[in-house]
């Protein structure tokens, strides 16, 4: 142990300010009191702000929107003039918020960020099933615009993904059996998809918010209910049926597990592979026996496949903790977070019981039986609508949690919580600040091309070790209902070293070689030394 340690490891004994769980197991910060809404959705944009909105028929929220405004909605269920905010802009450099204004009704709804940086948010609830509203980054002036009939269908409980055209793809929703585009196709405007009638269980119905993840082939991986798909959108044509997860137990909701695109590797090769890992969900029955106020124990396996397998076979794994409702996050250093939900129950009004209040950190690189490691606790249940997403220094926001028809304070077992917590992982830990990376060049906001050599210059106080240098993409989701649509980790290739001077490195990266494997648009680069990732830049990856 060097002098220095030793003397933190003294100080912290005697400040007593020392968490000696944080040195494995991360640790916990309260960035605001009341952000004024229930965060049910939840997008990081490339200015550093974080979208957030809950529905405009939940009554008043905590926050009144600025100067006075009311929107006056006829169509509303709940309140015709309403002059509180449904949606905030929260600045993650700052730790401040301002208020938004959503027209109409974005309840469960879904979205994407496209190449040029706008968030387009995609259908609702009522009036706002049809809507698309788009959000452009912007210094404090802008706000949502809305188009009415943006959409052919009515979109409840659908996901998104941006495809490597620069359109994007919605996929299913609520009594929805089809999938359509942004911008709009002239007709036809919807494309079949009977894959979700035939996943659909009646009255539960188990398969909203299907898990659409684009494949590394350029098809689209769906899984909905118990079992997926690869869809070739373009012709409208399943290429390949998966198996059904053994035990067959629902994972999407309102059995909400949660799925996530493992990290992608050697993307320069011809035959990339792409695994999905899939967490937790609701047991059998689940949905209709919290109903009852019987509250099943949730699933405590997951269930990982690769997808790019000729005969692919789902493993089963067991998490340390059960969960239904949880947020599957990809962290820079390749890890998973698994954070947020209950530990019995269902995702619905007052459906959930016994909050999972520490999260997991998943390594898929480990060999099987020694992947999780449950991190330390946060206080506050977060349940039903509840959100959690990466930001660019590498924590992660914690936000939501509203299980109540209506804002509920009081006399619940889970009151409506308007707090914004940061999970920031182990790898923050100043323990780690001799071999953490900081990338000196390029600068925030740079623009790359595809299959390009790009220097990476970071600096480090400790010594380098030359084959513990990563650079990896990250494109930050649309978080809700348990499921980060369009989230996706490319671990660039080369990963050349030199050193420039003391303490200077040059890491060449290879950018990606293509828009099926990276869309084109913005991405969070880190360069990752050890296991520790530096702090992210934004880069815009384009078509020359
Ligand atoms: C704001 O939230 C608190 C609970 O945190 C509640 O008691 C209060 O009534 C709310 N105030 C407004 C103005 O909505
Ligand atoms: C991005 O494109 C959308 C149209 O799809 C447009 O409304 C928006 O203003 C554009 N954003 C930027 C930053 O140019
Ligand atoms: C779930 O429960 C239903 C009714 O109790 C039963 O018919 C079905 O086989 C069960 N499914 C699984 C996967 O256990």
């Amino acid at each position: 142990m060097s002098t220095t340690s030793v003397l933190c490891f003294l100080l912290c004994f005697i400040s007593q300010q020392c968490m000696f769980t944080s040195a494995a197991g991360g640790s916990w910060a309260l960035l605001q009191e009341n952000v004024g809404i229930a965060a049910m959705h939840m997008q990081l944009l490339n200015n550093d702000r974080v979208i957030m909105f809950d529905r405009t028929d939940f009554g008043p929220s905590n926050l009144s929107l600025p100067n006075g405004n009311c929107r006056n909605d006829p169509n509303d269920r709940t309140l015709k003039v309403d002059c509180t905010a449904h949606s905030i802009e929260y600045d993650v450099l700052s730790n401040t918020f301002r208020a938004l204004t959503v027209q109409t009704d974005v309840w469960c709804s879904s979205g994407a960020v496209m190449a040029n940086g706008s968030l387009i948010q995609t259908g609702g609830f009522n009036d706002g099933e049809k809507r698309i509203r788009i959000f452009t980054p912007c210094n404090n002036k802008c706000d949502w615009v809305e188009v009415p009939n943006g959409l052919a269908a009515a979109r409840w409980y659908a996901s998104d993904q941006i495809l490597p055209d620069g359109r994007m793809i919605i996929v299913g929703g609520r009594r929805q059996f089809n999938y359509e585009f942004y911008p709009k196709n002239t007709a036809p405007g919807l494309f079949s998809l009977p894959f979700l009638l035939e996943t659909n269980d009646r009255g539960v119905e188990n398969n909203l918010y299907p898990f659409v993840h684009l494949n590394v082939d350029g098809n689209l991986f769906i899984f909905a209910n118990n079992r997926a798909i690869l869809l070739d959108y373009v012709k409208n044509v399943v290429v390949k049926t998966y198996p059904t997860i053994p035990g067959a137990e629902a994972r999407s909701y309102p059995s909400s597990g949660s799925l996530v695109l493992l990290p992608l590797k050697n993307i320069q090769a011809p035959n990339v592979q792409a695994e999905v890992l899939i967490c937790g969900g609701g047991a059998n029955g689940s949905y209709t026996q919290s109903l009852r106020k019987k509250f099943l124990p949730a699933l405590d396996t997951c269930a990982r496949i690769i997808i790019t397998d000729s005969n692919p076979e789902w493993v089963i794994e067991t998490m340390p903790l059960r969960r239904v409702m949880g947020d599957m996050i990809l962290l820079p250093d390749g890890s998973v977070l698994i954070i947020n939900g209950a530990a019995s129950g269902s995702a619905g009004w007052e459906q959930g019981r016994n909050p999972v209040l520490s999260p997991v950190i998943y390594r898929p690189n480990n060999p099987i039986g020694s992947r999780f490691e449950v991190q330390n606790p946060t206080t506050i249940p977060r349940m039903y609508h509840s959100t959690a997403g990466l930001v660019r220094d590498g924590r992660v926001l914690v936000a939501g949690s509203n299980p109540h028809v209506y804002y509920k304070f009081t006399g619940v077992l889970f009151p409506t919580e308007l707090r914004l917590e940061a999970f920031s992982p182990d790898y923050l830990n100043a323990q780690f600040d001799n071999i953490r990376p900081t990338i000196v060049a390029p600068v925030n906001q740079v623009i790359l091309y595809y299959s390009q050599n790009q220097n990476v210059r970071f600096s480090c106080t400790g010594a380098v070790i030359q084959n513990q240098v990563e650079v990896v993409l990250v494109a930050p989701p649309f978080v809700t209902h348990s499921f980060s649509q369009n989230q996706r980790l490319l671990v660039l290739g080369n990963n050349k070293m030199t050193v420039l001077s003391n303490n200077l490195y040059n890491v060449e990266a290879t950018m990606p070689p293509s828009r099926i494997l990276a869309p084109s648009g913005f991405y969070l680069m880190y360069v990752i030394h050890q296991g520790i990732p530096s702090q992210g830049i934004w880069i815009n990856l384009k078509q020359r």
